[in-house]
């Protein structure tokens, strides 16, 4: 009913989160106030380690992509749970090491990194950078060498293969920002030229076909263009290139009556396209990595807003404002992106009516939702938005100097500060 395990409602009709009060949490914390909890987010993360244990045999990884919700503790959480880490730019990876993430374990990705990027990683040890063009091919090498250091990359591939929400395509995926080309050639060329490259060692082929898929199709697909490619790069140069990255995309549950598959299955059906494909061309099975991001911690968050104005235009909408929007959520304003959305102290009350979810930004476009069902709400209540988890504190700006609201973690009946609220002296800080 609440989209998210996470959620229900107690004797006193209040949304809960992690078995606490929501209403409870936003008084003593203050509102705009991210919460989160905890046991989800292990829960997920042990749910596609599951995964790899059942249907791999143990032959997988699972790294947290840490774009969708990045500071120590959740950097923590990973590690405790075994997962690796994706970072996807110097403050992800410098977050990281802070928290005391075993680098070993860490994957630095990014289109443009920096040769400071990559010198950082460099010296950090990290387990794996994704390369994702020539030129960098060549700097790291470069730089590598003159640390007297090996890279173990993974190459990203653009296998042709994206897919949107419910459906896949194939595009020949030419035209994207990201990675090598597989139909042009160059993903071939790119094996080869690593390959002869003294400093770089070659661990392995990663893809990303898209965020929020709903079906298995689409990876099974990513999975059995990419063990093509394998084989090829078998085929003539005779090297066994070890592992297999799938990325990220795993859908969640934004309405209640989205159906996205489950995570433990969509590893069983990657595990499968994997074998079936690799049987087909008569090589072994790669390792095997995912990255999920928005799974993870998607459903483990909620936003509480304590809503202010509500203004009725007669005969065209209804405004009902909120203490944030879209500078701690900009998904809406962005992508159109919908969420459930109820009132925290009433959650089970029945919708009255339809609200245009606004913030408070100088911006007409700063909505969270248009059309939200809801029962009539008062000046003071809390608005709560659920699975919120992923991408919201990420994306978060300071857009109209507002200071980022805090991240709360509820777990094991209790709760506690994971980030701390900004300041209005926070958000001057840097002026000089
Ligand atoms: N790996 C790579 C290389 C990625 O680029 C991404 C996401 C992931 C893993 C994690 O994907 P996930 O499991 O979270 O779908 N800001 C957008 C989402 C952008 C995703 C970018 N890359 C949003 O709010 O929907």
């Amino acid at each position: 009913m609440f989209v998210s395990d996470c959620l229900g409602v107690n004797g006193a009709g209040r949304l809960t989160i992690g078995g606490l009060d929501a209403v409870e949490l936003g008084s003593r914390y203050a509102t705009p106030l991210y919460v989160m909890d905890e046991d989800e987010i292990r829960a997920n993360c042990r749910a596609f380690l599951r995964g790899m244990k059942i249907h791999r045999e143990g032959r997988g990884a699972v790294a947290y992509a840490s774009k969708a919700f990045c500071c120590k503790r959740m950097c923590r959480i990973a590690a405790e749970e075994g997962l690796w880490l994706d970072v996807a730019s110097g403050g992800e990876l410098h977050t990281a090491l802070e928290a005391g993430f075993p680098s070993g374990r860490i994957i630095f990705h990014g289109n443009n990194k920096t040769a400071a990027d990559l010198t950082l990683a460099l010296e950090a040890e990290v387990g794996r950078i994704v390369v994702d063009n020539i030129f960098e091919l060549g700097l790291l090498d470069h730089l590598a060498k003159a640390a007297g250091k090996t890279a173990c990359i993974q190459l990203r591939i653009k296998p042709g293969v994206e897919a949107h929400t419910h459906e896949y395509i194939r595009t020949g995926g030419v035209d994207s920002k990201f990675g090598f080309s597989l139909e042009s050639g160059e993903a071939m060329k790119a094996v080869v030229k690593a390959l002869g490259r003294q400093s770089l060692c070659l661990k392995g082929l990663h893809c990303h076909i898209g965020s929020q898929i709903f079906g298995t199709e689409a990876f099974r697909a990513a999975a059995s263009v990419m063990t093509e490619l394998f084989a090829r790069v078998k085929r003539e140069t005779g090297y066994a290139i070890p592992e297999l990255n799938l990325g990220g995309g795993f859908g969640i549950r934004y309405l209640p009556e989205q159906e996205p598959a489950g995570y433990e299955s969509c590893i069983e059906a990657i595990s499968r396209a994997i074998a079936e494909s690799c049987r087909a061309l008569n090589i072994s099975e790669p390792f095997l990595m995912v990255e999920p991001g928005r799974s993870i911690v998607g459903p483990a968050g909620i936003t509480l807003y304590t809503i202010g104005a509500v203004k009725e235009i007669p005969g065209v909408r209804t405004y009902l404002t909120v203490d944030g929007g879209m500078a701690d959520n900009p998904r809406y304003a962005l992508y159109k992106s919908e969420y459930h959305m109820l009132l925290a102290a009433r959650a089970l009350a029945p919708p009255t009516g339809a609200y245009t979810v606004a913030g408070r930004c100088c911006e007409s476009g700063d909505l969270l939702g248009v059309n939200i069902a809801l029962p009539r709400p008062a000046v003071g209540e809390m608005l709560a938005v659920l699975a919120t988890g992923a991408y919201n504190y990420s994306m978060a700006s300071n857009y109209n100097r507002l200071p980022r609201p805090a991240v709360v973690m509820v777990g094991g009946g209790g709760s506690y500060l994971a980030v701390r609220r900004e300041s209005f002296e926070d958000v001057a800080r840097f002026d000089v």
